[in-house]
C-alpha cells in the first residue's frame, strides 16, 4: 500500500474509506457496520466520516465496527486512522469542543487522529483554531485540518498564528474535477500538506467511463479501480472512495498497487484535460 507523509511525519495509507450515505437508514445498519468491518479485515486502515454523515449515525457505524474488529483483533485502534469533521455552525471556540466530545462519543474512541473543518461557514477561522488547539491539548485530536478550502482560504488559514499547523486540506479531485492541479495541489506541495481527495470515482460515474474501462481492461483492472490509481499518482494524495459492496471494496483497496504507464496517463489528459487557468472549486 502506497503511503502519504503527513507535515508531522506521521504516513497513513494513501487509499482509505469514505462513508458519506453510511448511517443514514435503520434498515442498512447491520450491512454496514458488516461492510465497514469487512473492509478493516481486507486491511483498509484509514477512515474518513463526518458528523453531518447520517446526523452521527455514520459516526455510530464506525464506532462500532472498530470496536468489533478489535475484540476480534483485526485491527488495533492505534494502526486505524480516523477522519472526522465539524460542522462549520459548530465551530466555535466552545462549540468545537462540544463537537468533537459527540463525536469521540459515537466513534468510542479517546481520539481522533485529524479532525476537519468540513467547509468555511461564518465563524472567523481564528476562533476556530482556538477550539481546535484545546482538543489538542486535551489529546481529544492528534491533528487538525481543512476541507473545501480553495487557495485564498489557505493564504488566509495561513496568515494566521499557529494556521500552517494545518495538517491536509480535503477536496473535490477526480479525472472530471481536475481543477486543482493548477494552484491548490501545487500551493500545498509547496508547503508539504497533503491533499485528500474526495468523490475520486466521481460518486460511482467514472466506473462507467469509456476511456477509463478501455485502460483498464488492457491491464486487467476495472474504470474504478484506474480512475483511484490515477489519483494516487500523486505521492502527496489520499483518496478516500466511498464503497459498501464487498466487490468494490476490494477493488479500491488492489487500486493503490496500480502504477499508471506515462502512455496510459497521457490517454486520461487526452479524455479529461489539465486545466490551464483558475477553476473556482468544485465542492460537493
Ligand atoms: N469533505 C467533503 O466535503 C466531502 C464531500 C463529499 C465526500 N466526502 C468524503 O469522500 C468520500 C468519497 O466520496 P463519495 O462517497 O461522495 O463518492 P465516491 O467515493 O467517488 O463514489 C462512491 C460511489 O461509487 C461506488 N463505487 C465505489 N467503488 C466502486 C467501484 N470499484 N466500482 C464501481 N463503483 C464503485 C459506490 O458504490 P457502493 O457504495 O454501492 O459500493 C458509491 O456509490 C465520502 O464517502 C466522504 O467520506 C467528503
Amino acid at each position: 500500500m502506497k503511503r502519504v507523509t503527513l507535515p508531522d511525519t506521521q504516513s497513513v495509507p494513501a487509499l482509505g474509506l469514505g462513508t458519506w450515505g453510511f448511517g443514514d437508514r435503520r434498515e442498512t445498519r447491520d450491512s454496514e457496520i458488516a461492510a465497514i468491518e469487512l473492509a478493516l479485515a481486507m486491511g483498509y486502515r484509514l477512515i474518513d466520516t463526518a458528523e453531518m454523515y447520517g446526523s452521527g449515525g455514520a459516526e455510530e457505524i464506525i464506532g462500532i465496527a472498530l470496536e468489533r474488529a478489535i475484540t476480534q483483533r483485526i485491527a488495533t485502534r492505534d494502526d486505524v486512522f480516523i477522519v472526522s469533521k465539524v460542522y462549520p455552525h459548530n465551530a466555535s471556540r466552545q462549540g468545537v469542543i462540544d463537537a468533537c466530545a459527540r463525536t469521540l462519543d459515537r466513534l468510542r474512541v479517546e481520539s481522533v487522529d485529524l479532525y476537519l473543518l468540513h467547509w468555511r461557514g461564518r465563524i472567523p477561522l481564528a476562533t476556530t483554531l482556538h477550539g481546535f488547539e484545546r482538543l489538542l491539548a486535551d489529546g481529544r485530536i492528534r491533528r487538525w485540518g481543512v476541507s473545501n478550502f480553495d487557495v485564498e482560504d489557505t493564504e488566509e488559514l495561513w496568515r494566521l498564528p499557529g494556521g500552517s499547523a494545518c495538517a491536509a486540506n480535503q477536496v473535490y479531485y477526480s479525472v472530471s474535477e481536475r481543477g486543482v492541479e493548477f494552484d491548490l495541489l501545487p500551493w500545498q506541495r509547496q508547503r508539504r500538506v497533503p491533499l485528500m481527495a474526495y468523490c475520486p470515482i466521481d460518486r460511482g460515474s467514472a466506473a462507467g467511463n469509456d476511456t477509463l474501462a478501455a485502460i483498464g481492461a488492457a491491464r486487467g483492472a476495472t474504470a474504478a479501480q484506474v480512475a483511484l490509481a490515477w489519483i494516487l499518482r500523486h505521492p502527496d494524495v489520499i483518496a478516500i472512495p466511498k464503497a459498501s459492496r464487498e466487490a468494490h471494496l476490494r477493488e479500491n483497496l488492489a487500486a493503490a498497487d496500480i502504477d499508471l504507464t506515462t502512455e496510459e496517463l497521457a490517454a486520461i489528459d487526452k479524455a479529461f484535460p489539465p486545466p490551464t487557468r483558475k477553476q473556482p472549486l468544485t465542492m460537493y
